[in-house]
């Protein structure tokens, strides 16, 4: 059942509970109308000045980012090299088969022509191979250099992005902005570029970034630091996906890139950099929250809660997805995610803590509330 791929049953299944919350994440990598209307529907209803299109082609093909256009083009001069080469000697060898194959008569029985040395023949299955190899080297070299050591303009903006089984902590240094699985970047313009440099790392295991409409694949491996960056043309939101198996969730470890125009961009940090308000209103929320230790994994700026282990909550509710990608952020998930995260997200480091339903209650008000 888990791994029908069609698409009309898969919508069918949706009403059942708790599978139709892993659907949501299927719906996102694999989407097909259906799913991308639900799930733009879905955005709108939380973001208004935001651009709430759904950006989840997973192939390098559509490029809308400068390293990812660069990726591109290069692979379209190999594939059309590959396929002239494909097409010359498969074009030789059938002639080959058909012009002299077994025709049943006297001189079936023949030795053919035997043919020693040639230099001209030689030369020719030599040289253009060499050639064709050296030209790829050297077009691949400039490319790599061009990826890894990019010229970026100096007000680059810079992220952090740290691998967590499974999620991403998210890091805005020169704001002093730290978030999780949503990564908000500018829009980048081809007149004036305004690039996003990613500094990537991991807490645990080896994880994998990858946005194939923004740039190729980058490790995030543990004690070294990997950089790429993006250089978006079009705003919307960029599903991605870690790319190294990292444990049982490696697969719902869902990564979205939100592009915002550059005064959208101000906007959202600017909110982020704020202390969430202390709303008395959901104050047993808060207090539950703390009492129930949630405060040893999750820091919320302005509380106690000060854990380094899980997600940043400061501003959860501003968040389009909870889980890393893996359900929707509205009041059912968060439900069902305070209940028993192991029903939205089996094998995640988040262990059931046994609440009661007033404490979800009140925590669960108090969580909505943190905008
Ligand atoms: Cu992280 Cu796979």
């Amino acid at each position: 059942m888990e791994m029908n791929w069609n698409c009309g049953s898969r919508h069918g299944h949706e009403r059942q509970t708790p599978v139709r919350f892993r659907r949501f994440s299927l719906i996102q990598r694999n989407p097909c109308t259906l799913g991308v209307t639900a799930l733009t529907l879905l955005t709108l209803a939380n973001t208004s000045a935001q651009d709430s299109t759904i950006r989840a082609v997973q192939n390098i093909f559509d490029p809308l980012s400068a390293p990812a256009e660069i990726l591109y083009r290069i692979s379209l001069l190999v594939l059309a090299t590959c396929a002239i080469i494909f097409l010359v000697v498969a074009g030789l060898l059938t002639y080959a088969i058909v012009r002299y194959r077994r025709k049943g008569g006297a001189d079936d029985l023949e030795e053919p022509p035997q043919v020693y040395g040639s230099a001209a023949i030689e030369l020719a299955w030599t040289v253009p191979p060499i050639l064709i190899v050296v030209v790829l080297v050297l077009v691949t070299a400039r490319t790599i250099g061009e990826i890894q050591k990019p010229k970026l303009p100096n007000d680059a903006e810079q992220v952090r992005i740290i691998g967590h089984r499974f999620w991403w902590e998210v890091r805005y240094p020169k704001y002093d902005v730290v978030t999780a699985n949503e990564i908000h970047v500018p829009l980048s313009d081809r007149s004036k570029r305004i690039a996003t440099e990613f500094v990537l790392e991991s807490a645990d295991v080896i994880h994998g970034f990858w946005v194939p409409q923004l740039n190729g694949k980058t490790m995030l491996v543990p004690n070294h630091t990997n950089t790429m960056w993006v250089e978006p043309y079009k705003t919307g939101i960029y599903l991605g996906n870690c790319t190294v198996l990292c444990g049982a969730q490696h697969a719902n470890m869902l990564i979205r890139v939100i592009v915002d125009t550059p005064e959208r961009y101000q906007q959202w940090l600017n909110e982020q950099k704020a202390t969430p308000s202390n709303d008395q209103a959901v104050g047993e929320g808060q207090r539950q929250f703390i009492a129930n230790s949630c405060g040893s994994c999750h820091d919320i700026g302005g509380t106690n809660a000060k854990g380094v282990f899980g997600p940043d909550l400061t501003h959860f509710a501003s968040r389009q997805t909870l889980g890393s990608g893996v359900a929707a952020n509205n009041e059912e998930n968060l439900r069902s995610w305070l209940q028993d995260p192991q029903v939205l997200k089996p094998g995640c480091l988040m262990p059931n803590m046994k609440l009661g339903d007033k404490q979800v209650q009140s925590i669960l008000a108090y969580l909505r509330t943190l905008k």
